[in-house]
């Protein structure tokens, strides 16, 4: 086989496909743009869905790329030697382009040829066929053609060989995978890659979509006949390299030695191994996902929550091999100067990652402590085998930052359960008491004051463009809340903001209130405010028209309104407050008149 590192393989893929007309096409972001059935981009194909119904792709008929994909179902599972929430999957895709014979010849040749795998240590599996598709003998026979033994390839069920859709509908099909036969003993003659036992390490998937599936669980054809293939980069880069894990490849070795410095134990420890997989899986993942260009913050719902998980997970293990508080943004250093060069957005984006791994690790280490003390003491007056009631899950979450999973994690180890469900009642109610609260406070404000809701409104957008003149362009607004007295703005941006900078920010408003700027609005596509320099969020898909919003030369936003006709209506503005929203977010409270 041919040693080849993540980089070379990386650029193996891409010569290899090039050579076969395809465009090599970017990753895109680990946040779906438009399936919100799931939190994260599994796969390569997830962002092509559009293509492979149908839309034409601008870059052709055959694309292929490096995807970041992120899959968080298993994350308990992280530690062993292959579990990982993040991975990469070398992908590409024919739109209704060339089909199994093509794919499976070149699937053959990269194996064989390029990787240089001896084809004795290959098997392949087809799909076997059922009521909603037919038995994929044209696969098998392709694969013999090209020298793959007949009791190498294996037909197996949907279960195995049927790949997608990503999220609850959309494309799918069969598929054809490609192991890896490690050598190891079959555990007995029925041995197949349908088997857990670590004799077949997949390694390819070849999935032939021309299925869709629809919402009412039945499966129609689609327009046209696409291929989409994957391999994981982590998992071929150590079969290339005889390592038994990812961990110890070139994609973890530079950070895993960072946490020995760090730690002052070893890897090789079998104490910490564990420990060390999951800092190193984690903190790699986190980096994704906050440095990516949609990227988010730990948070208590959705993909943020996910991320809080991952970082106070990789806190608590860290705790027990004693790396010391503040570690995490060193480690993510390490990833981004890794990653360089193949995924520049860690760059453009590090200071945020670090700064989100730091106020988060200082969030949660204030109260660890006290909370592991009081899980102590619940556990201690528990028995082995008792179940931790809902409301005291609810407190160690509430009070002390407990993500309930962590809970269930910390009662396993000591042989208590949770009571999950109890947990969510508490949640709930917690819940609707809060939003109880929000709603008066939005009575009491918004409702009825039209015309001071629309000048409080029209200030952000001066605040806004003030503070970008300020502090520079990175401050992007995160979230606006107006009632009839103030209004609450908040933007990235990853410190606090100095006395003196906010005493500027507010002359730079007042000065155009002085102005008396006309408010006026125009029409335009995304594209073309895009190309005027409007700020505002370029959510909206190409061709779709939006609102800008121009105050002379100081403001120009996309925004849906209401606003005021002048910014003299707004008469004065003062800065009440400025503090810490969330990680790299900070509030501005300001009241105008
Ligand atoms: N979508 C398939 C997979 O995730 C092939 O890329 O395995």
């Amino acid at each position: 086989m041919n040693k080849f590192n993540s980089f070379e393989l990386r650029a193996q893929w891409f010569a290899f496909f090039k050579e076969r007309g395809h465009s090599i096409i970017p990753s895109s972001s680990v946040i779906p743009e438009n399936d919100p059935t799931v939190l994260f981009t599994t796969a390569g194909m997830h962002p092509l869905v559009p293509y492979l119904l149908g839309e034409k792709h601008p870059e052709g008929t055959r694309l292929a790329n490096v995807q970041k994909c992120i899959r968080t179902g298993d994350i308990d599972e992280v530690g062993d030697a292959t579990h990982l929430t993040f991975f990469e999957m070398l992908g590409n895709w024919s739109l209704g382009d060339y089909f199994k014979d093509d794919m499976i010849k070149w699937s053959y040749e990269f194996l064989t040829g390029t990787l240089g795998i001896p084809v004795r240590k290959l098997a392949v599996s087809v799909f076997e066929g059922d009521a909603d598709a037919p038995k994929d003998g044209e696969s098998a026979d392709i694969w013999q053609k090209c020298g793959i033994p007949k009791d190498r390839i294996f037909f197996l069920p949907k279960k195995h060989n049927w790949w997608g859709p990503a999220g609850l509908t959309g494309p799918c099909g069969p598929d054809t995978e490609m192991f890896i036969d490690t050598g190891k003993d079959a555990c007995g003659p029925e041995c197949s890659p349908a088997c857990s036992c670590g004799k077949y390490v997949e390694i390819w998937n070849d999935v032939f979509m021309q299925y869709n599936k629809n919402a009412d669980g039945g499966f129609s054809l689609l327009k046209q006949k696409n291929v989409d293939t994957g391999m994981g980069l982590e998992r071929t880069t150590a079969i290339l390299n005889g390592a038994s894990s990812a961990y110890d490849t070139d994609l973890f070795v530079p950070v895993i030695k960072k946490i020995e410095e760090l730690s002052g134990k070893r890897y090789a420890d079998k104490e910490y191994t564990r420990a060390f997989r999951i800092i190193a899986d984690h903190v790699r993942t986190s980096v994704f996902m906050i440095g990516d260009p949609r990227g988010i913050s730990p948070s208590n719902v959705d993909q943020g929550y996910i991320l809080r998980r991952l970082i106070r997970r990789a806190i608590r293990y860290g705790r027990l091999i004693e790396l010391s508080a503040g570690s995490l943004s060193e480690l993510a250093r390490a990833y981004v100067r890794q990653y360089e060069e193949v995924y520049p957005e860690l760059t453009v984006n590090a200071e945020r990652i670090y700064g989100e791994l730091k106020a988060e690790e200082e969030r949660f280490v204030r109260t660890l402590t006290i909370g592991l003390k009081e899980f102590e003491k619940v556990a201690a007056a528990l028995g082995t085998g008792a179940r931790i009631d809902g409301k005291t899950a609810f407190r160690l979450y509430d009070t002390f930052g407990f993500p309930i999973e962590m809970t269930e994690e910390l009662a396993l180890e000591r042989g208590l359960t949770v009571d999950t469900k109890g947990f969510g009642e508490a949640y709930a109610e917690h819940q609707q008491k809060s939003q109880a609260g929000a709603e008066q406070k939005f009575k009491g404000g918004l409702a009825d004051n039209g015309e001071a809701t629309a000048r409080l409104h029209t200030a952000t957008h001066l605040l806004q463009a003030a503070l970008r003149r300020v502090l520079g362009p990175e401050v992007a607004q995160r979230g606006s809340n107006i009632t009839a007295e103030r209004l609450r703005f908040d933007f990235s941006f990853g410190r606090k903001v100095e006395p003196a900078e906010l005493a500027e920010a507010e002359r730079l408003v007042n000065e155009a209130i002085k102005a008396g700027y006309p408010v006026t609005v125009a029409e335009m596509t995304v594209d073309e405010a895009k190309a005027q320099g409007a700020t505002g969020l370029f959510e909206s898909k190409y061709g779709e028209s939006v609102k800008v919003y121009t105050m002379g030369t100081f403001s120009k936003e996309i925004c849906g309104g209401p606003h005021a006709d002048n910014t003299a209506e707004l008469v004065s503005f003062k800065i009440q407050k400025e503090e810490s929203s969330s990680a790299g977010v900070r509030r501005i409270k300001a009241v105008i008149g």
